[in-house]
């Protein structure tokens, strides 16, 4: 049973087909434009979608050498994100469904990326922990199944790649801001400055991130009102990129200590930081617990994680439940979401 999944929940417009958990294709197409205006604007996003969406399907089918004669299902992200984003993949998928007779399977996008470390690493037991980290998202999953799971902790205020991205807006960086300060932190100096590491003792899994920039952002005007120098740059962007770093990795790992998981996952474009993976990667063995992050293409949002989680739900669930196409797309941040 081969499934075209679709995900355009923000400014990246992708396809995938996906039989038997094997991804056959996986095609993004990342809207770079939005970095002139320092973030992503809402209605150009969804212009862009729309333009894409057909060509980004077609290369989709064609390097998963299947046509859409061949597909059995369709998966397609349904909430959260941008509104007029969602729209454009969820109505392509209402479209196709009634032109080719297909049941669509709605999928939520935290949940496609809480699953997304199993596409390349069957052997992940459940129970195990997910840490979902975005632009958007910061939360904690205790995940039991491909139906059900805890959200356990969340942030209570900015997303950690927020934080990223806000900082390097401060220091003059561009957007997103995530790799730029990855990338110059490589040079710098991490105990340079000790920014505030927020709730990291709070003895629960939330996270706070918006005090960062604000600690950030005095640091800047009080040291450096002229603009901030090129050699501290990389201090700056290491001290930050540490003090981010240091509280997922705590919080993650005391909740896969507390739950007793053999796994940790994290999942999400922060997932795909460098001190992120290495902090990680240490802290785990030191734990024995096994780390796994996914490949940076299945990091970022894209069509695979949808399908990859479409079939399971397709495996578990009656299929006439994927025969009506009254779903509605839904822009739900974290803190109010339903996942069903
Ligand atoms: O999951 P994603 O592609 O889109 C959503 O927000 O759903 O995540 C984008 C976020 C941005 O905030 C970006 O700055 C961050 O992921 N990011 C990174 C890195 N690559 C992307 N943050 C830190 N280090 C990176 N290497
Ligand atoms: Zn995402």
């Amino acid at each position: 049973m081969k499934i075209l999944a679709i995900e355009t929940s923000c400014d990246e417009t992708s396809a995938a087909i996906i039989e038997n958990s094997q991804i056959l294709s996986n095609i993004v197409s990342s809207q770079y434009f939005h970095s002139k205006y320092g973030g992503v604007v809402p209605e150009l996003a969804s212009r862009a979608h729309l333009q894409a969406i057909i060509d980004i399907v077609k290369k989709a089918l064609e390097a998963a050498k299947t046509t859409i004669f061949n597909i059995s299902a369709i998966a397609v992200t349904t909430q959260p994100g941008l509104i007029g984003s969602l729209i454009v993949g969820s109505n392509f998928a209402k479209g196709l469904s009634l032109r080719y007779n297909l049941p669509v399977v709605p999928i939520n996008h935290i949940e496609g990326h809480i699953y997304s470390g199993m596409i390349e690493n069957a052997e992940i037991d459940f129970p195990f922990i997910s840490l979902v980290v975005s632009g958007g998202h910061t939360a904690l999953f205790y995940v039991k199944s491909f139906l059900d799971y805890e959200l356990i902790g969340t942030t209570i205020d900015d997303a950690a790649g927020e934080a990223f991205d806000k900082t390097a807006k401060l220091l003059g960086l561009g957007y997103p801001g995530g790799p730029l300060i990855d990338k110059l932190a490589k040079s710098g100096n991490p105990d340079f400055i000790n920014f505030p590491r927020a709730m990291i003792n709070s003895g629960d899994y939330n996270f706070s991130f918006s005090g960062l920039k604000t600690a950030v952002k005095y640091y800047i005007e009080k040291n450096y009102p002229e603009g901030v120098s090129e050699d501290v740059m990389p201090h700056i962007c290491a001290s930050v990129q540490k003090a981010i770093v240091d509280v997922l990795v705590k919080k993650a790992i005391d909740s896969a200590n507390f739950y007793s998981t053999k796994y940790l996952v994290v999942a999400g474009g922060v997932s795909a930081n460098s001190l992120l993976r290495k902090s990680f990667e240490e802290e785990a063995t030191k734990h024995k617990i096994k780390f796994i992050a996914p490949s940076i293409s299945y990091c970022i949002d894209n069509a695979a994680m949808i399908g990859f989680l479409a079939e399971k739900k397709l495996m578990n669930i009656a299929h006439d439940e994927f025969k009506r196409l009254d779903f509605t797309t839904k822009a739900y941040t974290l803190k109010k979401l339903s996942f069903n």
